[in-house]
C-alpha cells in the first residue's frame, strides 16, 4: 500500500506528501495523524488555475464515473429536465457534459468554471465537435456573480463542484438565484472519509497509478468534500426543502429535487 511502501523524509504516516496539504491542512494534520480521530473538512483551493493542473484533470479518463453519472442523471431526471437549456456549475474542462450532449439529444448545455484554462479546453474540445457547436456553450466566471445567465433552466447541475466552495452555501444560493419551480437540481460530490488514513487509501485504491497532480487533487477533494448530514444541514439553511440528499456509493452522494418557491 501507497502509505506503507513511502519512506522519504516529508511523506506523512499516511503516505501523503506534507506539501499536498493546503491552508489550514497542516496544523489539522498534525494534530490527527498520531490518532486516526475522524477528520474535519479541510479546504482545498477553489478555482483549479494551474495549466499542468487543468490539463491533467482534462486528460484523466472520467468515463466509469461520468458515464455512472448520466445514468443516474437520467434515471432520476423527470422528462421536462431533459428536453431544453441545462446550466452546469463548476463545469471543470466539460467531460460530463460533453457526455450529457451526447446521451441527451434534447438538451443544451451552459457550462460555468471559474478557471481560465479549464474553459479554454471545454473550449477547443467544442471546436473539435462541430455536432456540439449549437448545444454548448462556456463561460468563464467565479461563483458566486450576478452576472450569469437566466436561463430558464430545465435543470441546474453540478458535478464535484461543492466541495472546492469554501463556502458550501454559495451553491444552494446560486440555484436559488436562478432556478424557477419547474428546474430540476441534479448535485453529485465525493463524501468526505472518516479519517486521513482512510482517505489516503482510498485515493490510492482508485487512482494509485494516476499522475501525481491527480493524486493529490483527489487526496484534497476527498479532505474537502462533505458528509451527507452537512450537506443536508446546508439544503436546510437554504431553506430549498423540496431537495433531498444521500449517499449514491460507497464514496459519493447526490442531492436532487425543485426548488420551492
Ligand atoms: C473537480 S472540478 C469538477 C469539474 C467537472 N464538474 C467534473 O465533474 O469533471 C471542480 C471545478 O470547479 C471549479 N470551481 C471551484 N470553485 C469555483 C467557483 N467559486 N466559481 C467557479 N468555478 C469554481 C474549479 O475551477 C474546477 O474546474
Amino acid at each position: 500500500m501507497f502509505h506503507l511502501s513511502m519512506k522519504a523524509q516529508g511523506v506523512s504516516s499516511t503516505g501523503v506528501p506534507n506539501d499536498w496539504f493546503y491552508g489550514i491542512a497542516t496544523s489539522q494534520y498534525t494534530l490527527l495523524k498520531p490518532t486516526g480521530m475522524k477528520m474535519q473538512r479541510i479546504l482545498e483551493p477553489e478555482i483549479m488555475e494551474d495549466v499542468e493542473q487543468a490539463k491533467a484533470y482534462d486528460a484523466a479518463d472520467f468515463s466509469r464515473a461520468h458515464d455512472r453519472r448520466v445514468e443516474v442523471f437520467s434515471e432520476l431526471a423527470p422528462p421536462q429536465a431533459i428536453n431544453g437549456l441545462v446550466l452546469d456549475l463548476g463545469c471543470g474542462s466539460g467531460d460530463l457534459d460533453f457526455r450529457l450532449l451526447s446521451e441527451l439529444p434534447s438538451i443544451s448545455l451552459i457550462g460555468i468554471d471559474g478557471s481560465r484554462e479549464m474553459i479554454k479546453l471545454a473550449m477547443s474540445s467544442v471546436a473539435q465537435r462541430p455536432d456540439f457547436q449549437e448545444r454548448a456553450t462556456f463561460i468563464e466566471s467565479y461563483i458566486p456573480s450576478e452576472k450569469l445567465p437566466r436561463g430558464p433552466y430545465v435543470t441546474i447541475m453540478s458535478n464535484s463542484f461543492l466541495h472546492h466552495l469554501h463556502n458550501p452555501q454559495v451553491l444552494w444560493d446560486t440555484i436559488k438565484q436562478l432556478a424557477t419551480s419547474d428546474t430540476f437540481i441534479f448535485v453529485s460530490d465525493l463524501r468526505r472519509p472518516e479519517t486521513l488514513v482512510e482517505a489516503a487509501t482510498i485515493m490510492e485504491n482508485l487512482a494509485g497509478s494516476e499522475p501525481e497532480v491527480l493524486k493529490r487533487d483527489f487526496f484534497n477533494s476527498l479532505c474537502a468534500a462533505f458528509e451527507v448530514s452537512e450537506v443536508e444541514a446546508q439544503i436546510r439553511t437554504a431553506g430549498l426543502a423540496g431537495l433531498e440528499a444521500r449517499p449514491l456509493d460507497d464514496i459519493h452522494l447526490v442531492v436532487s429535487g425543485f426548488v420551492r418557491c
